[in-house]
């Protein structure tokens, strides 16, 4: 099976990682993909962008399967391209994947299918937005309405704090606006895969999306994560089956939107009952690198499947032991950062034998002229398992303390929540 990974980050690092796994996989190419993706197969000079370039050399190399790592070529209608040649992707179309490209979309959708989510209104501009902040002073929660890569939702402490980011939320990203209700609860991410009709419930997992430690600082597509996620019982992940992702697919299906695909549930765990915060048609980052390395299956084989629209599996099989991902980033992340830091440590360690319960996955690195040098605003994934979170976090401090370069940040607490509940 010849597959390609769409995408440069880290999630699509951990997805050629366990690509590469499968015996299944005869070719594995990643386009744009980065050094680390470069080390598992074969990188391509397509941007994820370029969504004719990708279809034409799928075509051309007969690629089996497609698989699309970020949220953009999806809402672009890289599934729809690649299905009109005839060629499977692991991918909602343009349509389906209006439940992540538009947040109205998606409240509009969860409320006519009864799938819980917080009360809300759309407006369209700064007097509408004080009218409902007037009569209804708990819809804290200001969220502009399309792709803002993690930063247009603003959770905000007063109806002025609300007013002023409806505001400058609609300066930035014009409307209209979601304002929502702020809840008050556990946050966990629960991924399935789907193939139109069926779901198929992956690990549980969390994020930490603050830059800094103790959860402060500005909101980035992610600092670190774990899995699983402890807030999500046994009794809890049916009740999230149930009421969460079969309707979606189900609601998707019966109004003419057919999900096929990775469907990611932002979820707020409020007094018990799970409530949807935002959907994502695809994995998360770091979110991927967590789950990644505790699945056991051949996920080659389940992502064909999902396409297909033949997900026949009841369940997946994960490597009991917890994963934490700690993201290093650049100096100034997620504000301008730097770029060009050497990552002669990174080079180092990768010459060295692997660790069989860790792996340095690649976000933002390229090489300049031979050498490993940062590029992106998350730069590595440092991922490891452990024989509870504890360890695992252990474990995995143990090797960001020597890939530090200089200016490299991280948040020292990944995990915090879960450990907490462990002791
Ligand atoms: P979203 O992109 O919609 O998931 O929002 C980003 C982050 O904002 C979430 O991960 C939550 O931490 C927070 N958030 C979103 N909606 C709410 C809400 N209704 N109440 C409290 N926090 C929220
Ligand atoms: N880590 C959050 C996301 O991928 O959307």
């Amino acid at each position: 099976m010849k597959v390609l990974v769409v995408g440069s980050g880290g999630r699509e690092h951990a997805l050629c990682w366990a690509l590469s796994r499968s015996p299944k996989v005869s070719a594995l190419y990643c386009a744009p993909g980065n050094p680390g993706t470069a080390g598992l197969g074969q990188n391509l000079p397509i941007a994820s962008d370029d969504l004719q370039g990708l279809c034409d050399f799928a075509e051309a190399e007969a690629v089996d399967l497609t698989v699309v790592g970020p949220e953009a070529p999806l809402c672009a209608g890289i599934a729809d391209r690649f299905a009109e040649r005839g060629l499977l992707v692991a991918g909602p179309s343009a349509a389906a994947a209006q439940l992540e490209g538009s947040k109205v979309f998606a409240k509009r959708f969860m409320a006519r299918h009864a799938i819980p989510t917080a009360a809300f209104e759309v407006v369209e501009n700064a007097e509408e937005a004080a009218a409902y902040l007037t009569r209804n002073p708990q819809a804290l929660v200001v969220k502009a309405a399309g792709l803002a890569a993690g930063k247009g939702v603003v959770v905000a402490g007063t109806v002025e704090e609300a007013l002023a980011a409806a505001t400058a939320l609609l300066e930035r990203y014009g409307g209209p606006l979601v304002l929502e209700e702020r809840l008050e609860g556990e946050e966990v991410s629960v991924i399935a895969l789907c193939d139109g009709e069926r779901v198929l419930l992956l690990a549980s997992s969390q994020d930490h999306k603050a830059a800094f430690d103790g959860d402060t600082g500005p909101n980035t597509g992610g600092m670190g994560a774990y899995s699983p996620a402890p807030v999500l019982d046994e009794a809890l992940t049916a009740r999230v089956k149930q009421e969460v992702l079969l309707p979606t697919v189900r609601g998707m299906a019966a109004d003419g939107n057919v999900f096929r695909g990775v469907l990611y549930a932002g979820l707020m765990i409020v007094k018990g009952e799970p409530i949807v915060l935002e959907y994502n048609c695809r994995f998360g980052d770091p979110e991927a690198q967590v789950l990644l390395m505790r699945l056991k299956d051949d996920l080659a084989e389940l992502l064909e499947a999902a396409a297909k629209g033949q997900l026949l599996r009841e369940s997946t099989c994960w490597d009991a032991r917890p994963a934490v991902c700690v993201v290093m980033a650049a100096e100034g992340y997620p504000g301008s950062y730097e770029q060009g830091a050497s990552l002669s440590t990174l080079q180092a360690f990768e010459e060295r034998s692997q660790p069989d319960d860790a792996v340095v996955f690649h976000s933002g690195t390229c090489l300049q002229e031979g050498q490993l040098v940062t590029k992106g605003g998350r730069v590595l994934g440092v991922t490891a398992l452990g024989d509870d979170i504890q360890s695992a976090r252990r474990r995995v401090y143990e090797l960001v303390e020597p890939l530090r370069w200089t200016g490299a940040h991280y948040r020292t607490d990944i995990g915090w929540r879960a450990v907490e509940r462990e002791q």
